[in-house]
């Protein structure tokens, strides 16, 4: 949602890359975003301003002297429009251009003349990459503030394989969404966040797990982010990609987790425990493969309980103690009366509770249907929502929780 109604100046340099600039435009507008797309000269010679004004229903600035509108010079109206701004792909020639303040063009006029939050895609072939003046001009910019994103490695348009490549349309999207979000609801606090089914070994080839994707947790990180914190990831294994801008720390077992969480809590304000914890483990686990024949009468397992994390961080000291801790209840059955009976055990702050009985709602779906409780018995129903709009809710939440107890 934080794209929704903003304005986003995308400016694009002449590079092989532009071509990505169209899909780029166009998941911003997806997104609510009102984009304003200026181009140098040499990015026409790329793509023409038809792709671009097509998407976005609205003139592209080309010339320094245009009027856009009736009176708008171009280079003054959108760098004051402007909520975030966005060079992709920026090329060598333009990143030092901005460095330096030259504005001999409608792109870097803008950004001259703009105190917007900049992000800047750098695209070029790798030796003008590798070149120091390139990387002392970027590191200039990261200095100044701007977000730079990429370039990722792979092959380039030269044929050769190196860094140059401009980063991903997910990639730049969640750059802009960060950028945006840094003077979010959580701007300046620590949230550590947990997802993902652990994995529990029973031999070298198999494991016990459960059915989580993964999915509400990476969502929940992804909102922190964007709601302006420093955010950290502690993920079992899932076949999600890695959340940009946020810490990744991959475990594997609830003892990998329990301990990464406790390693991390001196550096976390609020605690989301979005994780589905085992709260069994094999007693032991095989150190080679459990053979067929080990159990002709059929086979059984012995199992013993692992730590609960929530537990455990529930007797940490104060100080130690996150200020804001969440947990999650996925039920089958009585969601409500074990939900509370969780809250109060866990101490928690805020407990989603969730029945993943239904098609719906939980494991591996896109859309969660979610209680929230509250320590004074309070609950909040919150409709159908994707997970996305249901991690956007809770993280409100959480922001509102630092607040509160900010204020003492
Ligand atoms: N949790 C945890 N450590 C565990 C198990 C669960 O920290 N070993 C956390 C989960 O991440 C979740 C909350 O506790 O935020 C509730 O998890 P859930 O599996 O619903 O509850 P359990 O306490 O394990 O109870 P039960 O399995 O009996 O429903």
């Amino acid at each position: 949602m934080i794209l929704e109604g903003k304005n986003v100046v995308l400016g694009v340099t002449g590079g092989i890359a532009c071509y990505k600039a169209v899909d780029l435009c166009s998941k911003l507008v997806q997104a609510g975003a009102t984009v304003d797309v200026m181009m140098t000269e040499a990015a026409t010679r790329f793509v023409t301003p038809l792709p671009f004004q097509t998407i976005t229903k609205r003139p592209v600035a080309l010339d320094m002297f245009q009027l856009l509108g009736e009176v708008d010079m171009a280079h003054i109206s959108l760098s004051a429009r402007a909520d975030v701004m966005v060079i992709a792909p920026a090329t060598a020639n333009t990143i030092a251009k901005i460095v330096y303040g030259l504005a001999d063009n409608q792109v870097t006029s803008t950004v001259l003349a703009s105190t917007a939050p900049l992000v800047v895609a750098p695209a070029m072939d790798a030796d003008m990459w590798a070149s120091p003046i390139t990387q002392g001009n970027v590191e200039t910019l990261r200095r100044r503030g701007a977000t730079i994103v990429g370039p990722g490695s792979g092959r380039l348009a030269s044929g050769r394989i190196g860094a140059g490549r401009l980063a991903s349309t997910e990639e730049l999207m969640a750059a802009i969404r960060q950028t945006l979000g840094r003077r979010g609801a959580l701007a300046g606090r620590r949230v550590t966040v947990t997802a993902g089914g652990t994995q529990e070994p029973l031999d070298p080839v198999r494991r016990l797990t459960n059915r989580s994707s993964g999915r509400m947790g990476y969502a929940l990180a992804e909102a922190a982010r964007d709601a302006g914190a420093c955010v950290r990831l502690i993920h079992a294994p899932t076949a999600l990609p890695p959340v940009y801008g946020v810490e990744m720390t991959p475990v594997t077992t609830a003892q990998d987790m329990l301990e990464a969480v406790l390693a991390a809590l001196p550096e976390t304000d609020a605690l989301l425990m979005a994780a589905a914890v085992a709260d069994y483990r094999p007693a032991q686990a095989a150190e080679q493969k459990i053979k067929k024949g080990a159990g002709d009468e059929g086979l059984t397992l012995a199992l013993e309980r692992t730590a609960d994390v929530l537990a455990t961080v529930a007797q940490e000291p104060d100080g130690r103690r996150p200020a804001a801790v969440v947990g999650f209840a996925a039920e089958t059955e009585d969601l409500l009366a074990n939900a509370q009976a969780k809250l109060r055990a866990k101490r928690l702050d805020l407990m989603v509770a969730n029945d993943v009985s239904a098609p719906d709602s939980g494991f591996e779906v896109e859309t969660n249907r979610v209680v929230l409780l509250t320590p004074d018995g309070a609950e909040e129903a919150l409709p159908l929502l994707s997970k996305s709009a249901v991690a956007e809710r809770i993280v409100a939440r959480v922001a509102a929780i630092l607040e509160e107890k900010a204020r003492g």
